[in-house]
């Protein structure tokens, strides 16, 4: 039987460097019989040598449109919109299965080309659980930016440009570096800290050197009594990693803030969660989301009043590309080792009625 083969594009979105396929995971596809062709790309975390010393085969940068049709492509971000016809299998987030703006032209691609897509967002295990996601990491360089905005509020000062960072030690090293040391100290609060996001954003605390007992860690069962909550007004940190899947009482309020004056220790918030948009945000403080560029937004927080700032990035992963893409990237390869049986492996098979569905959708939403 031929080798399966799989084509791992560069990808085009700005400030992007991280990978769905990494030089360790490629190695593990190719002993299991793979073929694997890379596209040199200079902004990807990890070296083009890196993938050819594992027996990668080096191609051209942005050269997939010209891969023979039957390997599929894989990648990470969308594809530079366009409307030229897919005719290969791609495996990426495409955010066009939930009525994303311009999701039925993404998919009219599809069409035209006679194509396939994969959505890593809608791959899932028996339990319904997303096979591989960047939660951990996400929480991780969330609590970073909120150590850093802290340090930066402490010089009087409003934190500058975030740059992905080489590695986690780095990372920390920076942190540990810009309060004086080490976090000690400090006190923080974690709501949703048994999920991805925040477990991550737990282990940053700890690696800077926060004691465990000043490390609150909230989820279901503290949150229960509703809130708004004084416990987060009482820390220097708070970190918000829930998955918000219904309406719930907010967690911190405008009023709470006016009223709690000179007393509140509270002077970063982070919102990992990001849902700034939904009417159900639990954190009606701030209304939009912030960037690597400019990290925070300031609070409103009443004249003489100590600053309290917000981090809302969404996509905070990138800051920490190399850990990120290892930890996906392992992640996905039970399910990348049966793509040669992707007509009948449940997560493929799952993963193509899912598409075939929203590409009916499209289909009659363009009139096609
Ligand atoms: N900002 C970013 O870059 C970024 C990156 C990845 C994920 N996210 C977002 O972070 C959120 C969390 O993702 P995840 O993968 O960690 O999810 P997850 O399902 O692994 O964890 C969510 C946790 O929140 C808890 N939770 C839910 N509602 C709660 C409540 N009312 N009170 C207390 N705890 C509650 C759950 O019990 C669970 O432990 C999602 O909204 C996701 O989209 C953001």
């Amino acid at each position: 039987m031929a080798k399966q083969a799989l084509w791992l594009r560069c990808e085009k979105k700005q400030f992007e460097r991280r990978t769905a396929i990494t030089p360790t995971t490629a190695k593990k596809l190719i002993d299991a019989g793979f073929e694997i062709f890379v596209e040199r790309d200079s902004q990807r975390i990890f070296k083009d040598e890196e993938y050819e010393a594992v027996g990668c085969k080096l191609v051209e940068h942005n050269s997939w449109p010209n891969a023979p049709k039957d390997i599929p492509i894989i990648g990470l971000k969308e594809l530079p919109e366009s409307d030229e016809p897919l005719p290969h299998t791609h495996i990426q987030f495409a955010h066009c299965y939930k009525q994303q703006a311009g999701w039925s032209k993404v998919l009219a691609r599809f069409h035209r080309g006679g194509g396939t897509l994969y959505d890593l967002e809608f791959l899932t295990d028996e339990q319904g659980r997303r096979v591989a996601a960047f939660g951990y990491h996400a929480g991780f360089a969330g609590s970073a930016a909120g150590a850093l905005a802290l340090a930066a509020e402490r010089r009087g000062v409003t934190l500058g440009q975030l740059e992905p960072y080489e590695n986690e030690t780095a990372m920390v090293e920076s942190v540990k570096k810009e309060l004086g040391g080490s976090g000690k100290g400090l006190k923080v609060l974690v709501i949703g800290a048994l999920g991805r996001c925040g477990r991550g954003a737990v282990d940053l605390f700890r690696k800077i050197g926060v004691e465990e007992d000043d490390i609150l860690k909230w989820d279901m069962a503290e949150t229960a009594k509703g809130g708004p909550f004084q416990e987060i007004l009482d820390v220097d940190i708070f970190i918000n990693c829930i998955y918000l899947s219904s309406p719930i009482p907010p967690f911190l309020t405008k009023e709470q803030i006016a009223s709690a004056g000179k007393d509140r220790r509270l002077r970063v918030v982070v919102d990992v969660s990001c849902d700034t948009t939904n009417p159900h945000n639990p954190l009606p403080v701030y209304s939009i989301n912030t960037t690597f560029s400019k990290p925070t937004v300031p609070v409103e927080v009443g004249e003489g009043n100590p600053p309290l700032s917000v981090v809302s990035i969404d996509h905070l992963p990138t800051l920490l590309p190399r850990e990120a893409s290892e930890q996906f990237s392992e992640a996905l390869l039970p399910s990348l080792l049966e793509l040669p049986n992707r007509k009948t492996a449940r997560v493929w098979v799952e993963a193509e009625n899912l598409f075939r569905q929203k590409l009916a959708e499209a289909v009659k939403a363009e009139g096609l």
